[in-house]
């Protein structure tokens, strides 16, 4: 295996108000590539009083300064030129993401071309944002304009970092709100990065802040404050309720992305190839980090045995490997603390169902939270496995005897993220796209994920929506304007 040279270790401040600051309290915490367990930066350990900081130029500058002042097309051009910059800097990023994710090079890749074509779209939406004229009856003249929400806070996960960061700044940007974005303490590299472009780009100070420290301290204290309007969330359902019930305190605007345990159906009559490689890419892209996983694996009981088989003997396939190497297919999870957690359910499964293959760490890495790819079979619905977002490469694969019953064990889950179906039957597969209480659900495939289309939950997967002109609502308030016509006085009194 080769050894690419070791990039210097850095450290990262935060970004508050256009400058690198450290922590108030000077710390700093280690950030680690997981396929080495060895440190490779250190960022700002953030407090309370660093979020006070970032909250307070949040609001400066969306209350004054040069930021109130853009148009639209301004904001239009910011976000284009972010763009630019991160396709010019791409295989930098790519590689950054990589080193500190544990994702396989060629998908990080990927994530950072979508995150410029994120920055592309927004920026072309930007001066598409129009109000309606209503049809009031009285002389009058009844409109609304469209106005931006206010300070922004904004809590993302760790495996889609700078994606996740794209599509919680660049709506907001282009709506004309102002932003404290707090990046997973795991995986903060990419964004303090990508800060350093803002001011070349146009971003006056105080519009974009970043501030990095744990979920529990700087998270938070970023929910709590009283000049921050809206919170955008992406991460655990645990942590999304603890959200709402912080921001009902000031009554701030929530937007949650949970997670999900997404049902991934095959019937008989699908494409075998094809569905053989869906079901393994619905949960093992990503190493299984991915809100939207199929983990559950729900197959039609006339092709059960055979399906299992299949999957087991193209999972074999799967190359584990470093993450820098280009035809590695999965690479470590992203910490310590979710490779045990994904080894915790890998003994839960054992123990509720029978195992096709992997259940362990693979035997050829002496470093690295590497999990061979997993596959339960015969796995009851209401098993933990069945119930339970694992978030890593654990497939549980469930027997169904008929549409009905698929219908009623993909919908029996308190999530509601996503769904897929494989047929060949057009009508069937409308009739289960109608009947999934998710709010993505892909025909024949499992896990395109395009800025022009929604994305976001039903259930306890959360509310709100990310992408497409939905995610730019998000980040707007609908003010009624009312101008009477109308020169007789009232005369009531
Ligand atoms: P988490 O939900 O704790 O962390 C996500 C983000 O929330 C991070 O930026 C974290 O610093 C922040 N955070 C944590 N506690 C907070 C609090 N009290 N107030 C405000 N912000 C807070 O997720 P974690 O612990 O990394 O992973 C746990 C599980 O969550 C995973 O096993 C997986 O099931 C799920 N998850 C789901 C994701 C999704 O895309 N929906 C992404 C990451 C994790
Ligand atoms: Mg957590």
């Amino acid at each position: 295996m080769s050894s690419p040279a070791k990039p210097a270790v850095k450290t990262y401040q935060n970004y508050i108000n256009g400058q690198w600051v450290p922590a108030a309290n000077g710390e700093t915490f280690p950030v680690y590539d997981p396929s080495t367990e060895e440190v490779i930066a250190h960022v700002a350990s953030s407090s309370a009083a660093d979020v006070d900081k970032a909250a307070k130029a949040a609001r400066a500058a969306f209350d004054s300064g040069a930021w109130p002042a853009t148009t639209a097309q301004d904001r239009g051009r910011i976000l284009f030129k972010i763009a630019g910059k991160i396709r010019q800097n791409l295989p930098m990023l790519a590689e950054l993401e990589c080193r500190n994710t544990g994702k396989p090079i060629v998908e990080a890749e990927y994530d950072i071309g979508d995150v410029a074509t994120c920055f592309e779209y927004y920026g072309g939406l930007a001066n598409k944002v129009t109000g309606n004229v209503m049809p009031v009856p009285a002389n009058a003249l009844s409109f609304t304009l469209r106005e931006p929400v206010g300070v922004a806070g904004q809590i993302i996960p760790w495996n889609y970092p700078l994606l996740m960061a794209a599509w919680k700044l660049a709506p907001a940007i282009a709506a004309g709100c102002t932003c404290v974005l707090k990046p997973a303490e795991q995986t903060p590299l990419t964004a303090m990065e990508f800060a350093s472009w803002l001011e070349e780009a146009g971003v006056p100070p105080g519009v974009v802040n970043i501030v990095n420290g744990a979920g529990e301290i700087s998270g938070a204290a970023l929910v709590a404050h009283p000049q921050v309007d809206k919170i955008a969330f992406t991460g655990s359902a645990a942590v999304g309720k603890l959200i709402v019930k912080s921001a009902a305190d000031t009554l701030k605007r929530v937007t949650l992305e949970l997670g999900g345990k997404s049902p991934n159906i095959f019937f008989a009559d699908a494409d075998w190839e094809a569905a053989v490689d869906g079901a393994l890419f619905g949960v093992f892209i990503n190493q299984g980090e991915v809100c939207s996983a199929g983990s559950r694996v729900l197959v039609e009981k006339k092709i059960y045995p055979k399906f299992v088989e299949a999957m087991t003997e193209k999972a074999k396939r799967i190359k584990l490997g470093p993450p820098l190497e280009r035809d590695t297919k999965m690479g470590p999870l992203v910490s310590k603390e979710q490779y045990d957690r994904v080894s915790t359910y890998l003994e839960v499964g054992k123990k509720e169902a029978k195992t096709a293959i992997g259940g362990g760490r693979p035997k050829t890495f002496e470093k690295g939270y590497y999990v061979e790819p997993t596959i339960f079979y015969d796995v009851d619905n209401s098993a933990r496995i069945a119930r339970e977002e694992i978030f890593g490469p654990v497939a549980s694969v469930i027997p169904f005897e008929h549409e009905a019953d698929a219908i009623r064990i993909a919908n029996d889950t308190p999530y509601g993220l996503a769904g897929a179906v494989w047929t060949r039957d057009i009508y069937k597969a409308f009739r289960i796209v109608k009947s999934m209480r998710a709010g993505i659900i892909w025909v024949n495939h499992m896990q395109p994920t395009y800025v022009e289309a929604p994305w976001g939950g039903y259930k306890q997967s959360g509310f709100g929506r990310e992408l497409g002109p939905w995610g730019l609502e998000e980040y707007l308030e609908t003010k009624q304007v009312f101008v009477n016509l109308d020169e007789t006085p009232i005369g009531w009194y």
